[in-house]
């Protein structure tokens, strides 16, 4: 995590960074945020509690609520410890204007480029701004927007570079500092830094969407381990598990991996889904149930009850599996169950 924050704050260049650790920093725990990325300029959050906790867990410098407050409890809790919060539409203005609280709030201007989902449109934002600016405990504006399609900037149906026309439009005359980049805007588009960036999913070692994580040189943080906890022999015309999806060509050795959609595997990962046993590459065979998968153990001859098995991470790409089971390595990260015992290991 510390090494993926030094490459993007490589490429954030003069830019300010925020940590983006919403949904427990994805998936990764906010006291291993805090220690990964004591680096950071800020933590950017969805959750009020997880703000809340990131202070009480010692976290000093600027936590931001990129969602805002959803009631006046939060606007209370943004004065009481010093948060970021933003505002994206009329009624959390309204939120930030009945509160009143005496101590100063930065707060973070939304808006709508084209995403479509939070924000004022471009020709609202002065008269927004002005709103903000009259308010005596409104300390700094920031503009924020937040790109549709940062991997893929040609997309006719909205290119990157009319949602930045619209932002800088908006932003026009009124000297505010902009907040644009995510992960794919940062790695791709430098020149997007601006005044500060909000990189999530690459500070993890996973990428939006583009080519593999290690060519950007980012590197996986969070590795799903586990064990065969049995092993069988099949005849060819046998079939494995629920549904009788996976039927052996040929005598197989199926591997049963104490691991399944109750930990937080996708359960509609195909068969041929690449599993790691014992460092070797093999195949999911049959049917994801909720405490167990089963491999094919073809690849690995001597893998027995007892054999380490890596579902993603170290030497296996989150992104990879991630396509193999029609999904991305966000929602692979972030649907790591409770249930799974975390080991923190420390590398340089
Ligand atoms: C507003 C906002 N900024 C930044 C990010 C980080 O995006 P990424 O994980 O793609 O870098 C997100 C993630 O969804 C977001 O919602």
């Amino acid at each position: 995590m510390r090494s993926n924050l030094s490459l993007a704050k490589a490429h954030a260049r003069q830019a300010r960074v925020w940590a983006v650790v919403k949904a427990n920093a994805y998936g990764h725990g906010l006291a291993n945020a805090l220690r990964g990325f004591s680096a950071a300029d800020g933590m950017a959050v969805v959750e009020p509690d997880a703000a809340v906790r990131l202070r009480e867990l010692g976290w000093r410098k600027p936590v931001l609520l990129i969602e805002g407050c959803f009631d006046a409890a939060d606007m209370a809790r943004v004065a009481e410890h010093g948060l970021d919060t933003l505002v994206h539409c009329e009624e959390q203005l309204a939120l930030l204007e009945q509160a009143n609280p005496r101590t100063g709030i930065n707060v973070h201007l939304k808006v709508n480029s084209g995403m479509n989902r939070l924000g004022f449109r471009p020709a609202q934002v002065s008269a927004v701004h002005a709103r903000l600016r009259a308010l005596p405990m409104v300390r700094g504006i920031t503009l924020v927007t937040h790109f549709a399609n940062a991997d893929d900037g040609n997309n006719p149906l909205l290119p990157l570079a009319e949602q930045v026309r619209r932002m800088r439009e908006a932003a026009a005359g009124l000297d505010a500092p902009l907040s644009m980049a995510n992960s794919a805007a940062g790695l791709l588009h430098e020149e997007l830094a601006e005044s500060w960036v909000r990189p999530g999913i690459m500070l993890y070692g996973g990428t939006p969407g583009l080519k593999s994580a290690a060519d950007f040189g980012l590197r996986p943080a969070m590795t799903l381990s586990s064990r065969l906890i049995a092993v069988q022999e099949i005849a060819a015309g046998e079939a494995v598990g629920y549904g009788s999806r996976f039927v052996a060509e040929k005598p197989t050795r199926i591997g049963v991996v104490a691991c399944g959609y109750a930990d937080g595997y996708p359960r509609q990962a195909p068969n041929g889904t690449p599993v790691l046993v014992d460092g070797v590459r093999c195949a999911l065979a049959g049917r994801v149930s909720m405490d167990m998968l089963t491999v094919d153990l073809s690849a690995a001859p001597g893998a027995r009850p007892g054999s380490e098995v890596i579902l993603w991470g170290a030497g296996l790409p989150v992104d990879e599996v991630a396509q193999a089971a029609g999904t991305i390595g966000y929602e692979l990260m972030c649907a790591v169950a409770p249930r799974v015992a975390t080991a923190v290991r420390d590398e340089d």
